[in-house]
């Protein structure tokens, strides 16, 4: 079947270890489905795989996407859990220590069908296109959890995303709008402030700009280029969600500042197929619309990967099939 896949890991050069051709059909074990894939969108994480962090060598070759939307065998629409593991252990899916996304073990999205077991497809809302049913499963899915279940924010609280144009940080600036939030962000050039603005972010910042006051939570997914500014604009008592670290995963950790305002730092991963199932519901009541910034067939998805390589991103990138 056509596949989008890295053919092995290349730390410094990830896009050279991307293909684009056939791999095998999937075989389908007792309690997994397969799923037509109709569209998927491609996640910082994708870039990771090509590099080859967070995936060992063995599992090489493996195809790319780690959400996706499609269709069942018997016609229903769905939307792709990416997050397998077993709740049983610690009541959610995502503290399994043994849990895996798609395209660390499972083959992932980015090709005609994609296996996952049953309970990772949930029915998609008719109002969702498949495109934008794709961008739920990983990014927006993460910016529900650091919003809804990490961050403690009340409506009518403020809240800084660091960074303004990327998959999670739209997420983040459209979630946090529709639920009453002060929505703050910073980006990097005026082009992407645009991009928050028009998702409804209340005031844009440079990156690094001194803020006029310090707000209740910072959602993080920028790491060492932002951290400062990080710890140096949430309240005392405030909170810092931390789910990626694109830039660098050291920053100074800044212990003094730590408890001296008693700040607390929460890291967050994905989210359970519950909060995906709130997060559908969510955008379906709210008219919530992902910003998709490139739309592209599935064979041409090289393109999109040197888009989110050069930090050229508007939104989410999604593919299609
Ligand atoms: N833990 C999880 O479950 C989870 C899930 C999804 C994503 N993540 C992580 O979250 C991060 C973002 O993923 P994504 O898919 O949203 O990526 P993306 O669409 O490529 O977005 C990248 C974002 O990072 C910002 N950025 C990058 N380098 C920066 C720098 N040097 N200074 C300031 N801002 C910078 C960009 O801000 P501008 O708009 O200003 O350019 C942009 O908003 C990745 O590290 C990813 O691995 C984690």
């Amino acid at each position: 079947m056509f596949a989008v896949y890295a053919a092995e890991p290349n730390p410094d050069k990830p896009l050279d270890a991307l293909r684009v051709g056939e791999r095998p059909e999937p075989e389908v074990p007792d309690g997994w489905v397969p799923v037509t894939v109709r569209a998927a969108s491609l996640n910082m994480h994708d870039l990771w795989t090509l590099r080859g962090v967070g995936i060992k060598p063995e599992q090489f070759p493996m195809i790319l996407g780690c959400d996706g939307a499609g269709v069942l065998a018997d016609g229903s629409e769905v939307v792709l859990h990416a997050v397998v593991g077993d709740a049983s252990a610690y009541g959610d899916e995502t503290l399994d220590p043994k849990r895996t996304l798609l395209t660390e073990k499972h083959q992932g999205t980015f090709a005609d069908t994609v296996i996952v077991p049953a309970r990772n497809v949930l029915a998609k809302p008719a109002g969702l296109s498949f495109s934008e049913a794709a961008c739920m499963g990983t990014a927006w899915l993460t910016a529900y959890r650091m919003l809804f279940t990490q961050s403690g924010l009340r409506p009518g609280q403020t809240m800084l995303v660091q960074g303004a144009s990327g998959g999670v940080s739209t997420a983040l600036v459209a979630l946090g709008k529709a639920a009453g939030m002060r929505v703050w962000v910073t980006g990097r050039s005026e082009a992407k402030r645009a991009i928050a603005e028009e998702q409804g972010a209340d005031r844009t910042y440079e990156s690094g700009e001194r803020l006029p006051e310090r707000v209740d939570a910072v959602f993080e997914t920028v790491g060492e280029a932002t951290w400062k500014h990080t710890m140096r604009s949430v309240k005392p008592g405030g909170t810092i969600v931390v789910s990626g670290s694109t830039s660098g995963p050291n920053p100074p950790a800044d212990l003094q500042r730590l408890f001296f305002m008693q700040l607390r730092v929460v890291g967050s991963t994905m989210g359970t197929r519950a909060e995906l199932a709130n997060l559908l519901e969510f955008c379906d009541l709210a008219g919530i619309r992902p910003q998709i910034g490139t739309e592209l067939p599935m064979a041409d998805a090289a393109a999109g990967f040197e888009q989110m390589l050069a930090g050229e991103t508007a939104g989410k990138i999604v593919f299609t099939r």
